[in-house]
Formats: structure tokens, C-alpha cells, sequence
């Protein structure tokens, strides 16, 4: 794998599961991070990365982001989408305003980060990695409005890798489920936890759920060099399910 040595990158959703292993796993890598999430603060402690909370969905808090990131680092060589929500529920369970939620920070957040960043990261060669879902191309029950918004970051990832190559490499990655705290919360809450993660477990070929560092290995990958000729693709991190 190709070194991030001395890469700037901003990570939306930084302080949480995915975004903050993404985040601690680039800075050993060498690169220089700015991480930005809802919270207030964010317990990454290093030399090279620096933390803004702000909101996805407010263009303004975004743009703030990019600047920091410049201000502090001197250029943008990289974005990592890692903030989302998810919520449950059918046309009948579930109501207008969480339907506009799930589409406001998933797909709206998302194009709001690119659209902030695109001016600096077309100053050089460049990486935008998206995180979406497999349940972007997979429906399961009871998950409309997450699942259409990650099947809509995917379109998005693909046009914006059009509209922006050769200078920029867009892509996305598409877990399964992945033991983070968006998913700890559900199984704790669930009446027989075990059960649950066994059940979990189960949808997987490889008899497992995700760990963060297996999406990690996949971001850093279309981050990097390593996959220099690659553009506008969706990899399925998720256990061998299809
Ligand atoms: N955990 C899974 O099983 C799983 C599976 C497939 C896809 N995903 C996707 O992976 C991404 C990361 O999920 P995770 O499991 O690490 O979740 P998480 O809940 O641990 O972290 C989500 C992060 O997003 C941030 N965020 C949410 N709304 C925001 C907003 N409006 N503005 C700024 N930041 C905001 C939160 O503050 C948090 O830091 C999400 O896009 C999620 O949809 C997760």
C-alpha cells in the first residue's frame, strides 16, 4: 500500500465508529487530518490532526471546515464521508420529517462536504471516498429512507467522478454491518443481544460482522496510490454478502 505522507485530508464524522478509526489509521499512516462531526469534542489526540464540530447539513459549517483545513495544513489532497444517520421504518412507520432527515445528512451532508471542498481539491490529484452501504444495492426490510439515501450517494459518488476526472478520484465504500456505536446501540438494546449479533452474523458468508478496521483497509486504499487508476466504483466491504 502507498503512503499518505504528508496527504491532507478532511473526515466528516471523525469522532464516531468508522470516521475516527479512519482518522487515527491515517495519521499513522502519515497523513495530516482534520476531522469533523456533530460532537462537541473529539478524543483523537495528535501532532497532525485537528477537530471542528460543526453540522454536514449547513453549507456555511462545511465551508469552515475546508478553510481550517487549509488554514492549518496548507492544501485539501483528500475527503473521507464517513457522517450519516440511520432510521427504520416503512411508508406507514415512518414519517416525512425522518424521511428528510435521513436524505438531509446522508445525501445532502454528503454533497454539501464535496461541494465545500472541490475548489481545493482540484488543485491537485485528489480523493473523495464516500461511505454508503451495502443497502445501497441491496434492499431489506423496513429501511426506506436509508437505504434510498445510500443508493443515492452511490449516483452522486459516480456523477461527481465524471464531472471531476482526471484531477479527481471519487469513489465509495459499501459496508455490511459494522460494529461501531450506531450498531452497539441497537444490540444493546435489543431484547437478547447475543441473539441479535448471532443473527447478525448469520447474513455473512464469512460468519462475522464487520470490524471498522476492514472499512479502514478499503478507504485507505482509494485514498491512496494504490489505486491510482480506479474512479467511480462502489466496494462492497461487507462479509461476501450480495
Ligand atoms: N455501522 C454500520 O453497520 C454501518 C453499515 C453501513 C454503512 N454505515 C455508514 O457508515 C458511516 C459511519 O457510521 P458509523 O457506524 O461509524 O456511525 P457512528 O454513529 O458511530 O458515527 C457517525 C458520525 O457521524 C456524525 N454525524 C451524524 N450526523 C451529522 C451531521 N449532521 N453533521 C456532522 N456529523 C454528523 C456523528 O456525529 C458521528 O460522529 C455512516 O454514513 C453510516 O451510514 C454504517
Amino acid at each position: 500500500m502507498h503512503s499518505l505522507n504528508d496527504r491532507v485530508f478532511l473526515v466528516s464524522g471523525a469522532a464516531s465508529g468508522m470516521g475516527k478509526a479512519i482518522s487515527k489509521r491515517f495519521l499513522s499512516e502519515g497523513a495530516k487530518v482534520v476531522g469533523f462531526s456533530l460532537e462537541k469534542t473529539c478524543d483523537i489526540i495528535h501532532p497532525s490532526f485537528e477537530y471542528m464540530s460543526g453540522d454536514v447539513t449547513n453549507l456555511q459549517d462545511c465551508m469552515r471546515a475546508v478553510e481550517t483545513t487549509v488554514e492549518k495544513f496548507g492544501k485539501l489532497d483528500g475527503l473521507v464521508n464517513s457522517a450519516g444517520i440511520t432510521r427504520e421504518g416503512t411508508l406507514e412507520t415512518m414519517s416525512m420529517d425522518t424521511f428528510r432527515q435521513t436524505f438531509e445528512i446522508n445525501v445532502y451532508g454528503t454533497f454539501a462536504m464535496c461541494k465545500a471542498s472541490i475548489g481545493e481539491l482540484k488543485k491537485q490529484p485528489s480523493t473523495i471516498v464516500n461511505i454508503s452501504s451495502n443497502m445501497a444495492v441491496k434492499a431489506i426490510p423496513e429501511r426506506v429512507s436509508y437505504n434510498a439515501s445510500k443508493a443515492a450517494v452511490n449516483m452522486m459518488t459516480e456523477c461527481i467522478a465524471l464531472d471531476y476526472a482526471p484531477r479527481v478520484r471519487a469513489n465509495t465504500v459499501m459496508p455490511g454491518i459494522v460494529d461501531t456505536p450506531m450498531i452497539q446501540k441497537r444490540i444493546r438494546e435489543s431484547e437478547d443481544p447475543q441473539k441479535m449479533l448471532d443473527l447478525y452474523a448469520g447474513f455473512y458468508p464469512l460468519k462475522r460482522i464487520g470490524t471498522v478496521e476492514d472499512i479502514v483497509e478499503a478507504v485507505l486504499y482509494l485514498s491512496c496510490d494504490a489505486s491510482a487508476w480506479i474512479t467511480g466504483i462502489h466496494l462492497p466491504v461487507c462479509g461476501g454478502d450480495k
